[in-house]
């Protein structure tokens, strides 16, 4: 459907093109009316200033007690951003219940604690590289063929990691990566998000009771010693909900950035020749492609707690709006000109915002760094000719607009 100027934009559920979208929602303004999937009405905020500021505003919630529709009971069963808009946990809350259960996360995802998983996060980087080599071997002619590396490697890391953290068995892991996947992806249909959910639960609940009977040192097993220290710092269904949360966030996204890094790399081999002469390291690619080609698209939801003047628009007041951080990554206004070429030397001086910004700054940016940055110098040091199978342009999108990144990504290891 064409896109008239002064009509809402649909936001395309299977997030296909999303770059060239979010060209024209800027040029729009940096306060856009979106549909979303259910024929929601919504706002996406999209140049960097703005969003920057509208992250901190005061008028601005996160609870989804503020949201009308939802107060009204305007939207249907089953809609597809339901989990992530209600779940509840520290990115549905604000003020003092976002400072609680926040910090309870924060006592056990300390710096140090993150630096010390270095050693574990290099030693699953050599497995899993040797298991990639395996997955392309052609048993039949011994050669070596194409592979999946978003399935093969850049899935399995940051899972392994976050289910380590949280203490989740690794029998547990992969159906975990399955039904994050549905609850993020924005193409599910509301039977599925439905039974998706309700297995959710029943996954995290084994998770909380094995976790229960035999404690060890994860962040399950602290978030249960607060509870019983104290049963007023966290509910049942708190708990619940920061599990959810921190299995999306903490491999959904990884899962991205890495994808996102070997795809720019292969598509621009003369950025991965300014890194092998040392011009920048891996951490500048890992920057350049938060910014470039951010593994968060559209964030769902906050919601002015009053009408709200963001640039020339006013959003009335219990509207939900999306955050669009793949929108202000490739914002001229903040980055030039050439804010849409991918440039490992660039180091900007307005730093990227997909990270977030304010108090629901993630929680995990160092370690999806330390990830990141551990796992494109192993993969490019053991792989040097690493080059994608298909053409670009023929790589199926992962269906989502929260997240944003390729269904698959298959490589071939040698020429
Ligand atoms: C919040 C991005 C990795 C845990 C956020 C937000 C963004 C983000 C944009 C703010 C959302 C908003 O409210 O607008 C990313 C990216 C990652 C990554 C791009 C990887 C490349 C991780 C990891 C973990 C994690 C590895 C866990 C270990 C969280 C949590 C929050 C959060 C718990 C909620 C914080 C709050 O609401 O106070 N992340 N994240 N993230 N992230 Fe991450």
């Amino acid at each position: 459907m064409p896109d008239r100027s002064d009509a809402p934009h649909r936001l395309d559920p299977t997030g296909a093109d999303q770059h060239a979208a979010n060209e024209r929602l800027r040029a729009r303004g940096p306060a856009v009316p979106v549909v979303l999937p259910g024929e929601v009405a919504a706002v996406a905020v999209t140049r960097y200033e703005e969003l920057k500021e509208f992250l901190t505003h005061p008028d601005v919630a996160k609870n989804a007690r503020h949201f009308t529709a939802l107060r009204e009971g305007a939207i249907p069963p089953g809609w597809p951003l339901t989990t992530i808009a209600t779940v509840e946990s520290m990115t549905t809350a604000d003020g003092n219940d976002h400072r609680r259960l926040r910090g309870l996360v924060t006592q056990v995802l300390t710096p140090r604690r993150i630096e010390g998983l270095r050693p574990r996060v290099e030693e699953l980087t050599t497995r899993l590289l040797h298991a990639l080599g395996e997955a392309a071997l052609d048993r039949e002619t011994g050669t070596s063929g194409v592979v999946d590396l978003r399935e093969h490697f850049a899935l399995p890391l940051p899972m392994a990691v976050i289910g380590e953290l949280l203490g989740v068995d690794s029998d547990l892991q992969e159906q975990l990566h399955q039904l994050s996947d549905l609850i993020v992806s924005t193409t599910t249909t509301p039977e599925r998000v439905l039974a998706a959910n309700r297995a959710m639960a029943d996954v995290l609940g084994i998770v909380v009771a094995r976790r229960r009977a035999a404690p060890g040192d994860d962040l399950t097993s602290a978030l249960l010693a607060a509870q019983a220290e104290d049963g007023d710092r966290l509910t049942d269904r708190e708990l619940v909900g920061t599990l959810l949360l921190m299995v999306i966030a903490g491999h959904e996204t990884t899962l991205n950035l890495i994808t996102n890094a070997v795809r720019a790399l292969c598509t621009h081999p003369e950025q991965l020749a300014l890194v092998r002469a040392g011009k920048a390291d891996w951490g500048d690619v890992v920057e350049e492609t938060l910014r470039y080609d951010s593994p968060v698209s559209f964030f769902p939801f906050r919601y002015p707690t009053c009408d709200l003047a963001v640039g020339d628009a006013v959003i009335p007041r219990g509207t939900p709006v999306l955050v669009s951080y793949t929108a202000a990554g490739r914002d001229e206004r903040a980055y030039g000109p050439d804010a849409s070429r991918f440039d490992v030397t660039r180091r900007p001086t307005v730093r990227h915002l997909s990270f977030g910004h304010g108090p629901h700054y993630c929680l995990g940016a160092a370690l999806a760094r330390l990830e990141a940055t551990t796992a494109l110098a192993a993969l490019f040091d053991r792989y040097p000719d690493l080059a994608l199978a298909v053409p670009d342009h023929d790589l199926p999108r992962h269906p989502s607009f929260v997240g944003n990144s390729t269904e698959t990504l298959p490589v071939r290891l040698h020429p």
